[in-house]
């Protein structure tokens, strides 16, 4: 992945006669000083037809917009659609690689007083800027809003959606001639069916032409105010498929649809996470786990969510920070204690956070290293609590003892009925334990081209030490080390693959003892000072990305792959075939908390059918189908 490829630039808005927003890089104004309400909705929302189909209550809209600036044209149609109140559903793409700071917002939006209700709730969904797509769900989800924060043309073409309507607003053509590109409108003619409209405000005649060669026709209309013209478009080309590799297929899996019956098995931090994102969508869930909430794995009483680092992005780095955003903006959501800050001394220079676009403001660097203010800890059985407590959600404790497939049904086995239990679709959530049969066979077959495995994982809690009981926030280094929780410190955690020795538990506190004694805090750190030690098992994939997507068929991927992907570069073959309506969310490794959140949102919007809130690249690294994509493709297989 190229060093700087998706990179963005948060932007502190300027004021030109205190009131009108101005951006000193493209050195133009966002909206106009006069009337921008007024305009927006006339060049963009009627322009483009927006406006028409919102109130005509369209049950399924799609808006994409470059340039979300200081969301004006969002903030506007969110009004309309509140307005209209359309049983419907609006997706609004926004495409915008200088992301406007949140306190500059603020500071703009105080102008605005008709937008008070919209901007309150942009504001209060509003990410940590960092490049890639963030989804953010109002009204129950019934808009979902796709930011996407990079440069418009690369991420169009890592994104599956089709628009109906289009505006077109990234500054002045002669100013950012870059948004009205060609490569940029061969983008939007992709992304585009026939009869799609689109608006601009500006008439310029190459931006005009350009569009006319990607298939639209162009009308000029009278400009708003004292702006002599403006263009409204129409698609009239052939709309194109948009090709991708088959064996990453999002589309060949039957769809989740209002009245289906899900279940979940698992209800750890996967299984209650995709659970809440299907009940949030409307869809009643049936929880399956014999061990109870939080029984497994994910039975610690801390956890940390925390940003992990690398000198140059990569996409466990891009995957781990967006994960990390789903999760700020989830514990938020549902109003989860957490306690915030953590310093990591192991390291001082924060050039890999800049690199990585984390925001200025989302670290500090201190003497002893660097810390993270917004990053910090939770009890991950109180994060598995409430996301299942959802009044769609109900919780099963009886074992499934097997799966059966029949009629594009899944039939449960549970130990004491005789029947199945039928369902429409099954997510697996099993983490580190998942025998069972009708599913293992899968498991087990795949076992060589999926190798997952899983860790033992070790923490310890100690009594305080001088001066560590007022320790106000945690360590990383090795490990973490926590301040006291209910009279103890928690240290942790080790990983062991390896055979497990019979004295693992005296080694593994060892180490950590060790680990903690280099913090001057925990010097005195000693064998007498430990309480109790907990062990878990968490499920670990090679390239420490989780598992998401179907659960594949490896027999029909090697049939129906093999020949097409030995060393080839091809893109051509049959769409992914998997059993239908069984999904896996798993492999959460040690990142469970952070990562059980967005996987589980791109579960939810895969299962329904929905375009996808991730780069088509990231997602290539987290499908469930990779392992064996990868090998097949590197020699075949026996
Ligand atoms: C020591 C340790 C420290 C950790 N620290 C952190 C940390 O600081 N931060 C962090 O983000 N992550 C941390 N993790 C990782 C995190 O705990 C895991 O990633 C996470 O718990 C995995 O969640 P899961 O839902 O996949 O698995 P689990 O929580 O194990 O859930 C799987 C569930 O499936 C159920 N199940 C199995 N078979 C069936 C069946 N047949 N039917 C129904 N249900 C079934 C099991 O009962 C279990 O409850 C740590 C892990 C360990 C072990
Ligand atoms: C006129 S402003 C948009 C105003 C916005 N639609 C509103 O309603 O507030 C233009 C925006 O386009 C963004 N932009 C310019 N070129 C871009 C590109 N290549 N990719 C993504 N965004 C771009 C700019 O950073 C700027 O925020």
């Amino acid at each position: 992945m190229p060093e700087l490829k998706h990179r963005v630039q948060i932007t502190d808005l300027e004021f030109k006669n205190e009131k009108t927003p101005y951006s000193p890089h493209f050195r133009d104004v966002y909206f106009s000083p006069e009337s921008g309400i007024e305009e927006s909705r006339y060049v963009y929302l009627e322009g483009s037809g927006a406006l028409a189909a919102i109130t005509e209550s369209k049950p399924e809209l799609t808006i994409s917009e470059i340039g979300f600036g200081a969301g004006l044209n969002f903030l506007l149609t969110l009004q309309e659609f509140r307005r209209s109140r359309p049983t419907g559903t609006l997706r609004y793409f926004s495409f915008e690689n200088h992301p406007v700071r949140k306190s500059s917002l603020e500071t703009l939006y105080q102008n605005i007083p008709e937008l008070r209700e919209e901007s309150r709730m942009l504001l209060e969904a509003y990410p940590v800027l960092a490049p890639g797509v963030h989804l953010l769900r109002f009204f129950g989800g019934s808009v979902s809003l796709y930011l996407c924060l990079g440069d418009a043309t690369e991420l169009l073409g890592e994104l599956d959606f089709k628009a109906d309507h289009w505006y077109w607003d990234g500054f002045a053509p002669s100013r950012n001639p870059e948004a009205f590109s060609e490569p940029l409108f061969d983008q939007v003619a992709l992304h585009s069916k026939t009869g799609t409209r689109g608006a601009s405000f500006t008439a310029a005649g190459w931006v005009r032409r350009t569009l006319e060669t990607k298939g639209f026709e162009v009308r000029k209309r009278e400009g708003y105010g004292h702006k002599r013209e403006c263009i409204t478009a129409e698609f009239k080309g052939q709309p194109r498929e948009i090709d991708r590799e088959p064996w990453f297929s999002t589309t060949s899996q039957k769809r989740l649809v209002p009245g289906m019956h899900v279940a979940v098995l698992g209800a750890g931090l996967a299984g209650s996470a995709i659970a809440r994102a299907l009940a949030e969508r409307n869809f009643h869930v049936l929880v399956f786990d014999p061990n109870g909430v939080a029984g497994r794995a994910s039975s610690n009483p801390v956890g940390l969510f925390n940003a992990q680092l690398s000198k140059i992005p990569n996409p466990v780095s891009r995957f781990s920070q967006l994960s990390l955003i789903s999760h700020l903006r989830e514990l938020e959501r549902l109003k989860i204690k957490s306690s915030r800050g953590i310093l990591r001394t192991d390291i001082h220079d924060p050039s890999p956070l800049l690199r990585s676009d984390y925001p200025a403001d989302f670290f500090e660097v201190q003497d002893r290293g660097i810390f993270f203010p917004g990053c910090g800890m939770i009890d991950p059985r109180e994060l598995c609590r409430s996301r299942l407590n959802h009044p769609l959600i109900r919780i099963e404790t009886r074992a499934v003892t097997s799966v059966q497939r029949s009629d594009d049904r899944i039939g449960l086995h549970l130990m004491t009925e005789d029947r199945p239990l039928l369902f429409d679709h099954v997510v697996y959530c099993l983490g580190a334990d998942p025998k069972l049969p009708g599913v293992s066979e899968f498991h087990d077959a795949l076992h060589d081209l999926n190798p997952t495995r899983p860790i033992r994982g070790q923490i310890i809690f100690t009594d305080p030490v001088s001066g560590s009981g007022t320790l106000p926030h945690a360590l990383v280094e090795e490990g973490y080390a926590t301040p006291l929780i209910e009279g103890h410190h928690v240290i942790g955690a080790t990983y062991q693959a390896k055979t497990i020795l019979p004295d693992q538990e005296e080694r593994d506190t060892e180490t950590l003892l060790s680990s903690a004694q280099k913090w001057p805090v925990f010097a005195g750190l000693k064998r007498e000072h430990v309480r109790r030690t907990k062990t878990g098992y968490r499920l670990s994939t090679p390239d420490k990305l989780p598992m998401v997507g179907p659960l594949c068929d490896p027999e029909w991927m090697k049939n129906h792959y093999e020949r097409d992907l030995r060393g080839a570069k091809t893109r051509t073959g049959p769409p992914l075939r998997a059993p239908q309506g069984e999904w896996l969310l798993t492999g959460l490794g040690s990142r469970g908390i952070t990562y059980s959140s967005l996987s589980a949102e791109i579960l939810a919007e895969w299962m329904t059918g929905s375009p996808i809130p991730l780069e088509r690249e990231l997602l290539e690294h987290i499908h469930s189908a990779r392992f064996f994509v990868r090998k097949l493709r590197k020699s075949g297989v026996e």
